[in-house]
């Protein structure tokens, strides 16, 4: 069920954003990264913040893949399928992930606990192949070490 997130609320999150240059993006990046997702009332707040319509916001809202307008599952699980991490073995990963949690393809688990992202570059190459959990980093990363660390997270 979505939470309900007043103006106020979201509005203060905007205005404490670390970016120093504010824009249409780095407010959205700052709703995001406090509360997960895009709630929908986020996109008027921010328009009303950049002073600007709201069709300017949802073109950036809904041009980057990365905004989600729905609540994340409990676990952020997102594969690295870069170049270095294809090399070591990234699609092993990827299948393993997706079969533990019965998804077609990256998206959220009925249950509500993964979200699964396959991202292009999680930063850290020399560590590939990688993997993050709620943002935080796991390199070397083999199928054995993923399922491991899936059932512990169940
Ligand atoms: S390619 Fe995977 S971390 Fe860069």
């Amino acid at each position: 069920m979505l939470k309900d997130y007043k103006d106020e609320y979201i509005l203060n999150i905007i205005e404490n954003q670390h970016y120093t240059t504010r824009t249409i993006l780095s407010s959205l990046l700052a709703v995001q990264d406090e509360i997960g997702y895009l709630p929908k009332n986020s996109v008027n707040v921010v328009a009303e913040f950049m002073k600007v319509s709201t069709n300017d916001v949802w073109g950036v809202a809904s041009f980057y893949l990365n905004f989600r307008f729905d609540p994340p599952g409990k676990y952020n699980l997102e594969i690295c399928w870069g170049p270095s991490c294809h090399i070591g073995g990234a699609s092993d990963l990827q299948q393993t992930a997706l079969k533990k949690l019965d998804l077609e393809n990256q998206g959220d688990t009925k249950d509500g606990k993964f979200s699964l992202k396959f991202n292009t570059c999680l930063g850290a190459c020399p560590q590939a192949p990688l993997i993050s959990v709620n943002h935080k980093l796991y390199g070397k990363m083999n199928t054995k070490k993923l399922s491991k660390m899936m059932d512990e997270l169940n």
